[in-house]
């Protein structure tokens, strides 16, 4: 295995290729490119990216699939748990008329004799025409991209960047608000070890926006992601108190404590109940605005939320499945 692999390298990989690929004027240079992290995109080709996954919605609603990716193959790599990622990238290409390779539980996988993750990415691009891949260590998507030739989409590589799930959020944003500009944007709970809502702050640095960034102390984002929206020329506030900016804010971003992350599980106890999102302190905000969460919640938003129409995190959801059709039809050439 070459071990000198950088990760930085790969996923600071720009975008647009030098010579593209004939394929490629349908895919808005995104054909047979991995998708490993959010500096990847720009404003011009998210909201391509954004306009395919509305095309998706209208043909899903309408004929319920298509056979554009007919005799693609895509193989859905999960190396840590997932509901969401791994069912809406599934459903996403049987959709499109493509099939799936799941290994969701790589326990039983080769990868419980011991098999690298080169060797297992090697394997399945034998087989398929583009890997979904979670892993628990950040670069890990990065790694894969270097050792494989198909397409590789990070669907979370540990604490690291989860860019598809900040793709979905900014479309349904878009879709709630009507703008990704001038917003003021809350991230609540975990912004150590949670990953989308590094990726989440990573995208709306290309926009217009202020950030509250509410977190216990221990759980504060990351100094290299605050440099990076100080670097953008936008402003932030990080606070413990969520009622200081809840009459604020247009997006309140609402996250898991992420339990996997702690080594010490007295710390996750001491923190795990600190946000509870009720229709109290629902009271207290715009009339305007949404609460968001990439879901699994353990008890951050209370079920009496619901049903309140701000509640937007299951048409979050189902966005996702749109938005990954639209990534699946661009990297495979087709959108
Ligand atoms: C998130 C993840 O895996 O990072 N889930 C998801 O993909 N929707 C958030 C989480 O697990 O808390």
């Amino acid at each position: 295995m070459n071990t000198a692999v950088t990760m930085t390298a790969r996923t600071d990989a720009t975008y647009v290729p030098v010579n593209p690929h004939p394929a490629d004027q349908f895919s808005n240079g995104f054909y047979g490119r991995d998708i490993l992290s959010v500096r990847q995109f720009n404003r011009e080709n998210l909201q391509y990216i954004f306009r395919v996954a509305e095309e998706m919605r209208s043909m899903v609603e309408r004929f319920g699939s298509a056979d554009l990716l007919q005799g693609k193959i895509l193989a859905n790599l999960f190396y840590e748990p997932s509901t969401r990622t791994s069912s809406s990238f599934s459903a996403a290409m049987q959709r499109l008329g493509g099939r799936v390779i799941a290994i969701n539980e790589v326990v039983y996988s080769s990868v419980s004799k011991g098999e690298s993750l080169p060797d297992t990415i090697r394997t399945l691009e034998s087989y398929a025409d583009v890997i979904v891949l979670r892993h628990p260590e950040v670069g890990s998507a990065a790694i894969a991209a270097h050792y494989a030739r198909k397409p590789i989409i990070n669907a979370g590589d540990g604490v690291g960047e989860h860019p598809t799930q900040a793709l979905l959020d900014l479309f349904t944003i878009q879709e709630e608000l009507g703008r990704c500009d001038d917003l003021k944007v809350a991230m609540v709970g975990d912004l150590k070890y949670g990953r989308t809502v590094h990726s989440l702050t990573r995208l709306l640095n290309m926009y217009r926006a202020e950030f509250y960034f509410v977190s216990p102390d221990i759980l504060t984002m990351p100094p290299e992601i605050l440099e990076e929206v100080k670097a953008a020329g936008l402003r932030y506030t990080e606070t413990r108190d969520i009622h200081e900016v809840i009459g604020e804010v247009d997006v309140l971003y609402v996250t898991r404590v992420q339990k996997e992350r702690f080594t010490d599980l007295a710390q996750y106890e001491a923190v795990k109940d600190y946000y509870v999102v009720d229709p109290e302190l629902m009271a207290r905000a715009k009339d305007k605005m949404i609460v968001m969460h990439p879901l699994p919640r353990v008890g951050e938003i209370s079920y009496a939320v619901d049903d309140d129409p701000r509640a937007a995190y299951f048409r979050q959801m189902v966005n996702g499945m749109y938005i990954r059709m639209a990534l699946l039809a661009a990297v495979l050439g087709k959108a």
